[in-house]
Parts: structure tokens; C-alpha cells; sequence
């Protein structure tokens, strides 16, 4: 996968998985790491699916309806990526923390909802239900950062509820921040994932 591999300067501390929204690239967080956690390793990657010439990390039918085969495919194709490049890169291949925005935080869910301990942690911002009717595996010790629009258009506040509601289910210490506006990504809720992520990883 397209992809860029920043050294931490904290060779101990989690290494960040950039998973950018549709139409993005592998550099598109960068800057979002550098608010979250600025002394971490980094691995940005870009989605290998594109739609009318912008980056995904899965297909979709329409808007909000997954096309589950090619998320299922890609969810995997994206946890083998991941071991290749702790191989590649030399870091521990347990110690990844996912930050994503919308198709990014999606494929992120999608990681923790069919891959036992492939993430560490998630921050995710803007995230729908990635899939209904699968046995999520363990998520005890995995939390997870949620920050969602009371008013997006695109995910209903029961949606954004129903995923909390999932991985609390699974076992994992889920913190949710609400903000009172649409899809986009506010300073606010990344000051606040950005104090969580402190928190958890210190
Ligand atoms: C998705 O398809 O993952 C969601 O609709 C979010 C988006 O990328 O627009």
C-alpha cells in the first residue's frame, strides 16, 4: 500500500496508523499526529480503492452503504500491511494506534470488528458502523476515542451510539466527545483526543 513511515523520537510509544477520509493520502493526518502525539512513529498509508479518482480504503454502493465483500477483503489486505511494515520497519507490530477520519476511522472500526488485537488503540473521528451481525473479538484493553457531529449529515447520532454501544460490548473503555456540528473535524475534538491519547499512553 502507498504508504510513509515516520521514527518516533519515543522508540517505546505507540507508532500512529493515519487512515485519511475519502479523497485523502497518506499525508493528509500528518498534521493531526503531530497535535495528538508529536514524539510518536509514524505510518500514514493511502486506501488502494479509488472512486471517481479519489482514495478509499473500501468500496461503497452508496453513500453510507458498504459494499461488505471489498470491506472485509480490504479490512484484511490493511492487517497484513501493517505486520509487513512492523517487519520493514523494525517496530512492535502490538504497539499500533489507529487515528482516522471517516472512511479512515471506518476501515479502523473495521480492523477492530474482524482482527483480534490488531490495534492497541483507535482514535476515531467521524466513524459509522462498520459491519452488523459479526462476533467482534475481545477488545479488553483496546480504548477507544470517539468524536462525532451531533448534526452530520452523513452519521445519525443512533449510528455513532450503536458502534459505542458494539465496542463496549467487545470489552473496550470507549470515550465519547459530542460536538454540536456536522461531518467535519473540529480543533476541539482533536484537543480532546489529543488529552485522551496523554492519558491512555503515557
Ligand atoms: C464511508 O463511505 O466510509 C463513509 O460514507 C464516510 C465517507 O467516506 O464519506
Amino acid at each position: 500500500m502507498k504508504h510513509l513511515f515516520v521514527e518516533g523520537k519515543d522508540k517505546q510509544a505507540p507508532v500512529l496508523l493515519l487512515l485519511h477520509g475519502t479523497g485523502g493520502s497518506e499525508r493528509d493526518l500528518l498534521p493531526l499526529a503531530n497535535m495528538i502525539a508529536p514524539n510518536n512513529a509514524i505510518l500514514g498509508v493511502k486506501g488502494n480503492v479509488l472512486e471517481n479518482g479519489m482514495p478509499r480504503f473500501f468500496r461503497r454502493l452508496a453513500e453510507g452503504v458498504f459494499d461488505e465483500e471489498d470491506l472485509v477483503f480490504r479490512t484484511t489486505e490493511l492487517n497484513g500491511f501493517i505486520e509487513d511494515s512492523a517487519k520493514q520497519y523494525g517496530f512492535d507490530r502490538n504497539n499500533v494506534v489507529a487515528i482516522g477520519y471517516s472512511n479512515g476511522a471506518n476501515i479502523a472500526a473495521s480492523l477492530m470488528y474482524h482482527h483480534e488485537q490488531s490495534l492497541k488503540g483507535a482514535i476515531l473521528f467521524h466513524a459509522m458502523v462498520p459491519r452488523r451481525g459479526v462476533e467482534i473479538p475481545n477488545l479488553n484493553g483496546t480504548p477507544v476515542f470517539i468524536g462525532a457531529g451531533k448534526r452530520d449529515p452523513l452519521i445519525p447520532e443512533n449510528e455513532t451510539k450503536e458502534l459505542i454501544e458494539d465496542l463496549r460490548k467487545a470489552g473496550s473503555t470507549v470515550t465519547e466527545f459530542w460536538t454540536s456540528g456536522g461531518h467535519e473535524l473540529t480543533r476541539e475534538e482533536v484537543e480532546k483526543a489529543s488529552a485522551w491519547f496523554s492519558e491512555q499512553f503515557k
